[in-house]
């Protein structure tokens, strides 16, 4: 278990002073000119030493990705674009770093933006985040006032922040999408490649990160590389937010080191498994995108990136959603393909038709009013929209398909067979 010592979000649980007096109190802006005074390749070589790898779901490495950022300017200035737009069902941890450790991110984003030449942040709040939004902008302010960013700033780097509200939309957390949304268009991803570090907001050289990745990178590089690659194990290294949701007697966002089990995690922090671990049905561990896992596969299970693909699930955004035997798991999995369904912007056939065809199949399934065949069907059609879209929300809307009928399939069929049954013996009874 991680250490408090460990810990980079220590105002996390709300238990301290937000302000940046107390934020500094904490660490927050100790030795950030210094920092910069090492310059951009250090700070980016560091990044890439440490092994963090991004906390928005997809775990690409943030270091890397500063690092295609263009050295020399070619006359387009260079952006740092922050993805708070945190939708992902079973996902608040943006959310909790916004309201109790604003700063982390608002110094997260001046030595990132440094590191990759870039004249200002935008930030892009969900727009049901208001409370947060209202916490990010009060920091920024205070910062601005305290002279740690903006023109002529202490810290000797001069940049801007922006907070920009989004509007509900689920695909504007997308990365290109956002950068549509951005630019005052609608919220439909672009093609990649492009990527964004060639051509992102207003055509140019631009880097998206998670929340999560730009508020630990001050932390990462006052404490340095070989501190935060200790923690965990090779690939999967560092501390991370965990949220725990569902059906444990506690839940809560909590930090821990990357490579906790997951009877660890629900033990130390959710206070269980509500009922005990007999009771214990699926797991979504990473978000609504992720496939479910049977219970009892989860026993021994390892929450990291490779910890769940093992499991043939991914890590995602780590929102372990518990699901005890209370759960009529297909009509869940059922309910998130209408929300895909509902989020879908319609851009591809794939997405588009398949989304709104695998919720009916879905729907039928649930009832049990359906074929057994159709399961193979609708597994094929997962199959169809994985891969074959624009954006990953197609495949966000085949996985957790797959996992239920990889995982579930007897319940399915359980289902059709009770249907059937009933059916024929509601049939009226022909007399001769
Ligand atoms: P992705 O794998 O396409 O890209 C990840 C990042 O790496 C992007 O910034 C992309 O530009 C960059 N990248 C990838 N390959 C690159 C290359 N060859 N050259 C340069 N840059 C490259 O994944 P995506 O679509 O950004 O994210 C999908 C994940 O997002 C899902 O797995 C899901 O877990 C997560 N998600 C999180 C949500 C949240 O609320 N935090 C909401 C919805 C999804
Ligand atoms: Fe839009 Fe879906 Fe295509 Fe993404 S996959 S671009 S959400 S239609």
């Amino acid at each position: 278990m991680l250490q408090d010592k460990d810990r980079i979000f220590t105002n996390i649980y709300g238990r301290f002073d937000q302000s940046l007096a107390g934020a500094m109190s904490r660490g927050a802006w100790d030795g950030t000119k210094g920092l910069i005074e090492k310059g951009r390749d250090w700070i980016i070589n560091e990044m890439k030493a440490s092994g963090l790898r991004g906390r928005g779901g997809a775990g690409f490495p943030t270091g890397l990705k500063w690092s295609f950022m263009p050295k020399q300017s070619d006359g387009r200035p260079s952006y740092l674009v922050v993805n708070a737009d945190e939708s992902e069902p079973g996902t608040c941890k943006d959310r909790d770093i916004l309201r109790h450790d604003p700063h982390t991110l608002v110094e997260g984003c001046l030595l990132a933006g440094f590191a990759m030449g870039a004249v200002a942040a935008y930030i892009y709040v969900r727009g049901e985040f208001i409370r947060e939004r209202e916490a990010l902008q009060r920091a920024i302010d205070e910062a601005y006032e305290a002279k740690l960013i903006g023109k002529g700033n202490k810290n000797g780097y001069d940049f801007d922040i922006y907070v920009h509200h989004g509007a509900g939309a689920y695909i504007c957390g997308e990365e290109t999408a956002l950068l549509e949304s951005l630019e005052g268009k609608k919220g439909q991803p672009r093609l990649k490649p492009p990527f964004p570090a060639n051509v992102g907001l207003y055509g140019c050289p631009t880097t998206v990160n998670n929340v999560e990745s730009i508020a630990v990178a001050p932390t990462i590089l006052r404490r340095g590389a070989a501190w935060f690659s200790s923690i965990g194990r090779p690939n999967n290294v560092g501390t991370k937010l965990f949220m725990l949701v569902g059906h444990v007697n506690t839940p809560c966002t909590v930090e821990e080191a990357m490579g906790i089990t997951f009877r660890e995690l629900v033990e130390k922090h959710g206070g269980g498994v509500r009922g005990g671990w007999d009771n214990l049905l699926a797991v979504i561990p990473g978000g609504a995108s992720c496939p479910v896992i049977k219970g009892e596969d989860m026993a021994d299970a390892i929450m990291d990136f490779d910890g769940m693909r093992e499991k043939k699930s991914s890590f995602g955004t780590a929102a372990v959603i518990v699901m005890d035997k209370s759960t009529d798991v297909v009509k869940a999995i059922a309910r998130l393909a209408y929300f895909f369904k509902h989020e879908s912007c319609g851009q591809c056939t794939p997405c588009r038709e398949g989304t709104g065809w695998m919720w009916r199949v879905m729907e039928r399934l649930v009832r049990g009013e359906a074929q057994k065949r159709e399961i193979d069907m609708l597994l094929d059609v997962t199959k169809q929209i994985e891969g074959h879209t624009i954006c990953a929300l197609g495949d966000a809307a085949a996985w957790p398909i797959q996992g239920l009928i990889r995982n579930f399939r007897p319940e399915i069929e359980r289902r059709i067979d009770e249907f059937t049954r009933n059916a024929h013996r509601a049939e009226p009874v022909l007399v001769a």
